[in-house]
C-alpha cells in the first residue's frame, strides 16, 4: 500500500508571496469577492450572531467587505481588523472611514496576534486558511483560541472540496493549474478545529456561481 497523496498540491506561498500577491490584487479583489463570496459572507455573519457591544476581531480583513458589516452590527463594541497586506488594509480603511470611527485596522500576522489571552468574544476569518500550508492550520487555530474568552466563537470560511457535481470544475482547475487561484485551494479544516479543542462545531456548505465554500462555526469551551 502506497502513501496517500494529498488531494491538492500543497501551497508554498511565503508571507512575502502573500504580501506581493495581495498588493497586486487589492484593486480587483472586490469584484472576485462579489462573484464568489457575497452569499457565503451573509451566512457567516448569520452564524456569528453578533450582539452589539461585543469584542470582535477579524483576521485577514482584506479590503474590509466583511469588516464593514461587522462594525455596522457592533457599533457599541470593539472592532479590530488585522491583515498581512498593507495594500488590502488601505482599501479597508478607505471603505470604513466614510461611515465609522469605532474600529482599528492594523498590519499583523495570524500566526502571532498582538492581543492578550481572552480578549475577544468572536473571531471571524474568511478565505485565509486556504492559502496556508496544512501544517500551520493547528498552530493558527490555537492562536485564535488563545485570544478568545471562554465561550468565545470562531467563524471561519474557506474554499472547500466540491460536494456538488457542478462545483467539481474548481477541484479540477486547481489540480490542473495549482497557481490559477493565486495559491488558494480547497481545504478541509474540520478535523483541525476539533483537534484544537473547540466545541459545538457546526458547518455550512455553500456554493456561489459554483465556487464551493465551507463555513465552520465553533466555540472555545
Ligand atoms: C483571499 S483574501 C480574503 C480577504 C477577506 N477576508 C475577504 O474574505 O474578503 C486573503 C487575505 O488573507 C490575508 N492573509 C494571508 N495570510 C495572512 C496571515 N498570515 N495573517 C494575516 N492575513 C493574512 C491576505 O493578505 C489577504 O488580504
Amino acid at each position: 500500500m502506497g502513501v496517500e497523496k494529498p488531494r491538492f498540491t500543497p501551497v508554498t506561498l511565503s508571507k512575502d508571496d502573500v504580501r506581493r500577491t495581495y498588493a497586486r490584487l487589492s484593486n480587483i479583489y472586490d469584484f472576485w469577492s462579489f462573484l464568489t463570496e457575497s452569499k457565503t459572507v451573509n451566512k457567516a455573519l448569520q452564524l456569528a450572531n453578533i450582539k452589539n457591544g461585543e469584542s470582535i476581531l477579524e483576521v485577514a480583513v482584506g479590503t474590509g467587505l466583511v469588516f464593514e458589516r461587522i462594525v455596522s452590527m457592533n457599533e457599541n463594541g470593539r472592532n479590530e481588523g488585522i491583515d498581512l497586506s498593507p495594500e488590502m488594509l488601505a482599501r479597508a480603511g478607505k471603505r470604513l472611514k466614510k461611515r465609522f470611527s469605532n474600529y482599528a485596522l492594523k498590519v499583523g500576522d495570524a500566526y502571532s496576534l498582538p492581543y492578550p489571552d481572552g480578549t475577544f468574544d468572536l473571531i471571524i476569518n474568511s478565505y485565509m486558511f486556504d492559502l496556508l500550508p496544512e501544517k500551520d492550520f493547528s498552530p493558527v487555530l490555537l492562536e485564535f483560541k488563545r485570544l478568545l474568552k471562554p465561550g468565545g466563537r470562531i467563524v471561519i470560511t474557506s474554499m472547500t472540496p466540491a460536494r456538488r457535481w457542478y462545483s467539481r470544475i474548481w477541484d479540477w482547475l486547481v489540480r490542473k493549474a495549482p497557481n490559477i487561484l493565486e495559491g488558494c485551494r480547497p481545504i478541509s479544516l474540520e478535523e483541525d478545529v476539533k483537534q484544537s479543542g473547540f466545541k459545538n462545531i457546526r458547518e455550512e456548505y455553500i456554493s456561489q456561481f459554483t465556487f464551493p465554500s465551507l463555513i465552520l462555526y465553533a466555540e472555545k469551551p
